[in-house]
């Protein structure tokens, strides 16, 4: 079943029908003013943080499931009927209501129709600034004359912070004060506190946000949650709509709200248009203000504008048509949205991460980082600096460093016990990444202190992370498992060993020795030869299972993922970072693949183990919480599927990686959307696998790291555009019955206008590039022969 389609010219998703089997949502703003938005116009607005800085509240994991929002109540005076602007929250039937809602880059439309009035919400947070519009335009499709009256809704938190707000409420429901300040609303908090604005974090301070309007004149307001709902009412049912208006009611305790009340009247035809302006300050300067630049609608429009070439300017930096459209619309648009998504909000907000996660994971985050860096280069240069400085002295990491909080060189050092033993490692997927994309070799030598004491050149302290996991290895010479790998649930105990981990440690030393070579650091790449030899024949000796490689070892020996092992027997992660850590062979590589085919394989994707966990002491794994086929237990977990892809590219095998590719990608889903039931344009953690009924259907959208690796595979390994050191290698893995792809990449601000050309039906093996009309004589192009505009072909063998 379809609720929508991809218009890939706006670079917008478009639901047809309301009542799709989840919320559908996007995001707007910025990582200062973040604000999610669903297809029924539910969601919450935040400043900087969503577990420090809520303002609006949404009530999660009810139903319906995204309640409240950002509401219109359209109310016909005459008729004493009422609807909202969005489907929900009134819920008319269907038949008679009709809506359409656009998500697009940062901003969201709804549209809808009924009994004869026209509404168009446009939603979006102007460029740079923190607050939000809600500009309606309403237009009169009837033969008579039609008297409504509109009504905003919002509801505000008592505190910014999360926690407090939804369960300290002996506390917060007393500190929130509501005001009506020339017909703006002032919502304060904690209003008799002197604010502290260099102190972000502490909750106790005043703060304000605004709510005003534009366009029309006031004729009522409630600031009053249960004034306007009734204390019996509900959101599709309001007190003050059945009444037909407000009661200027202004709260002082208790819980707020932001209602303004206008009336308008429509001859037939005729079209009006509103704007609401919400956001951070007090009533009388920030909300004034935000009213000043609003002169007029054409102004909204303006800022429109802007906010869509910014988004689209940005997004134009890597596209690509191929024969695949579907592919086309998650490359071009919502592949790199949701990875610029994932990075700016981390796990923190979305309609299942609630905001009680803040924070930036360690491991997350740096890989987060690898689908934005062509984006947004400088940003991202600031935030891996930020999670450099997150490494501790010893070269491990702090399992989460605070955006607002972080001292580098003042933080206490975690617990031995608290180290995560994949955290760091994670950088040498990042780093490289990020000089390679901007040719910024200098990085390498720049200083940065370690989060508790003393400071490195970038360069060692990608030493000192392998230093970390070499010094602490176990009895087979593989590094320990501490706290955790990636896998959060496999109990591997400080001394057990971590086979993944392994394979990670010689991408490691793999990647170091590319990096001692280029800065001509002799001594430091002949240290990491050795330890990879050393490595290596360790993975040999104790890391091979006999038809695939283990997942780990426990203390006392006991293995994960072997044969010997009667659930979670194979692991998926070991096969394919075998092959993208370069330790085994193309011959075993493909063995290797072969058997993760056989054992791993459903209709939506690689199984992350196999078979599930049900008898497993959950002290050995503990996956056994969850039920199985979901999560870490047999799931088809998606952040593992763009290795799996990478690995067969590697391979060479194109086929098999497209295959695996478009098991998990999103779009694909967009004509059984009943099946995997969340939204079609956006990647997800994980996809029920064939152990649970549910099979197929996804969960957890937005904020995973399968989105950045979904893109790396894509545009790396798929389409095989690899950025190096001084230039570029184009060296595509794509299926055979690909006959021509044309991609545009801007590369250190040249663009590249490349034309693979596939006529013999191969998967990969490039035959020869024409580069502005001469021949190069390998897969690679020197930086030097780029020039501002370049004509590339590439022929597949
Ligand atoms: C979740 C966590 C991530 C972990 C993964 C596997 O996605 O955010 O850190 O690696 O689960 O357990």
């Amino acid at each position: 079943m379809k609720f929508g389609y991809f218009d890939d010219r706006k670079k917008e998703y478009v639901i047809t029908r309301p009542d799709t089997p989840k919320s559908w949502s996007n995001y707007l703003g910025s990582t200062e003013y973040g604000a999610i938005i669903t297809n029924n116009a539910g969601g919450y607005s935040f400043y900087k943080s969503a577990a420090q800085g809520r303002f609006t509240r949404l009530r999660f994991n009810s139903i319906p499931m995204d309640q409240p929002g950002r509401y219109f109540y359209i109310y016909d005076i005459d008729k004493k009927d009422f609807w909202s602007a969005s489907w929900q929250p009134v819920g008319k039937p269907l038949e008679k209501f009709k809506s359409e809602c656009r998500h697009g880059t940062a901003y969201t439309v709804i549209r809808s129709e009924y009994d004869d009035i026209v509404s168009e919400t446009l939603y979006f947070v102007p460029l740079n600034k923190n607050y939000e519009y809600w500009h309606l335009k309403l237009t009169n499709r009837d033969t008579e004359k039609r008297k409504l009256r509109i009504f905003t809704y919002v509801e505000y938190a008592n505190n910014w912070n999360i926690q407090q707000d939804m369960n300290n409420l002996q506390y917060s429901q007393f500190i929130i004060k509501m005001d009506v300040i020339d017909n703006i609303i002032d919502h304060g908090t904690n209003v008799f506190m002197p604010p502290r604005p260099d102190d972000f974090q502490y909750s106790d301070q005043a703060r304000h946000t605004f709510l005003a309007l534009s366009g029309s004149k006031i004729t009522g307001f409630d600031t009053d949650r249960e004034a306007f709902l009734g204390t019996y009412g509900n959101y599709s049912k309001p007190l003050a709509l059945e009444r037909g208006f407000c009661s200027n009611s202004i709260a002082v305790g208790d819980n707020g709200c932001g209602v303004l009340q206008t009336d308008i009247a429509l001859n037939p035809g005729e079209t009006k248009e509103l704007t609401v302006v919400m956001g951070i300050g007090k009533a009388e300067e920030e909300g004034r203000k935000a009213l000043q630049e609003l002169s007029h609608p054409d102004k909204v429009y303006a800022e429109f504008r802007k906010l869509v070439d910014y988004w689209h300017n940005r997004l134009e930096g890597l596209t690509a048509e191929t024969p695949d459209e579907l592919f086309n619309s998650m490359f071009n648009t919502w592949n790199p949205y949701n990875c610029m998504i994932t990075y700016s909000w981390s796990r923190a907000a979305s309609l299942v991460y609630s905001g009680e996660r803040d924070g930036l994971g360690y491991r997350d985050t740096v890989q987060d980082m690898l689908g934005v860096l062509h984006l947004i280069p400088d940003e991202a240069r600031e935030r891996l600096e930020l999670m450099i400085t997150g490494q501790t002295s010893t070269g491990g990491a702090m399992p989460v460093v605070k955006p607002f909080a972080h001292k580098p060189g003042c933080e206490t050092r975690p617990d031995e016990r608290e180290y995560r033993s994949d955290d760091c490692l994670w950088l040498f997927n990042t780093i490289p990444a990020y000089v390679k994309e901007t040719g910024d070799v200098g990085f390498y030598n720049k200083i940065l202190p370690y989060s508790d004491e003393g400071e490195d050149t970038v360069f060692m302290h990608l030493k000192r992370a392998i230093e970390f996991n070499l010094k602490r290895s176990g009895k087979h010479g593989l590094p320990c498992g501490l706290a955790a790998d990636w896998n959060d649930c496999l109990q591997l105990g400080h001394d057990g060993e971590s086979v993944f981990v392994a394979f990670q440690l010689r991408y490691a030393l793999h990647t170091f020795i590319e990096i001692s070579d280029l800065l001509g650091e002799h001594s430091e790449k002949q240290w990491a030869l050795s330890h990879l030899n050393n490595l290596d024949e360790n993975i040999k000796k104790y890391g091979w299972d006999g038809e695939w490689f283990l997942r780990a070892y426990r203390a006392d020996g006991l293995k994960f993922g072997s044969k010997e092992n009667d659930e979670a027997s194979i692991f998926l992660n070991p096969q394919s970072w075998s092959i993208i850590s370069r330790h085994v062979n193309q011959e075993e590589g493909i063995r290797i693949m072969d058997t993760v085919k056989n054992r791993l394989l459903t209709d939506y994707g690689l199984l992350i183990c196999d078979p599930p966990v049900e008898n497993t002491d959950p002290n050995v794994n503990k996956s056994r919480v969850f039920n199985k086929g979901m999560k870490e237990n047999a799931s088809i977990f998606n952040h593992t599927q763009g290795w799996a892809v990478i690995a067969e590219a590697i391979l060479g095998r194109g086929n098999i990686a497209y295959d695996y590719y478009k098991r998990f990608m999103p779009a694909r889903y967009n004509d059984t959307a009943e099946i995997r039931e969340i939204e079609p344009y956006v990647y997800s953690q994980f996809t029920h696998s064939k152990y649970s009924p549910r099979y197929g259907a996804s969960r957890l959208p937005w904020l995973t790291g399968t989105a950045s690796w979904a893109y790396f595979a894509a545009s790396q390994y798929i389409l095989g555009l690899q950025p190096d050191y001084y230039g570029i290698k184009i060296s595509p893995c794509i299926p055979s019955y690909w006959n021509k792809v044309s991609v545009k990449r801007i590369f250190r601000k040249k663009l590249l206008d490349i034309t693979i050309l596939n006529n013999n039906k191969k998967e990969c093996g490039v035959k020869q590039i024409i580069l502005n009309g001469e021949k190069i004589e390998s897969d690679f192009i020197p930086i030097t022969k780029l020039k501002e505009t370049n004509q590339i072909t590439v022929y597949i063998e």
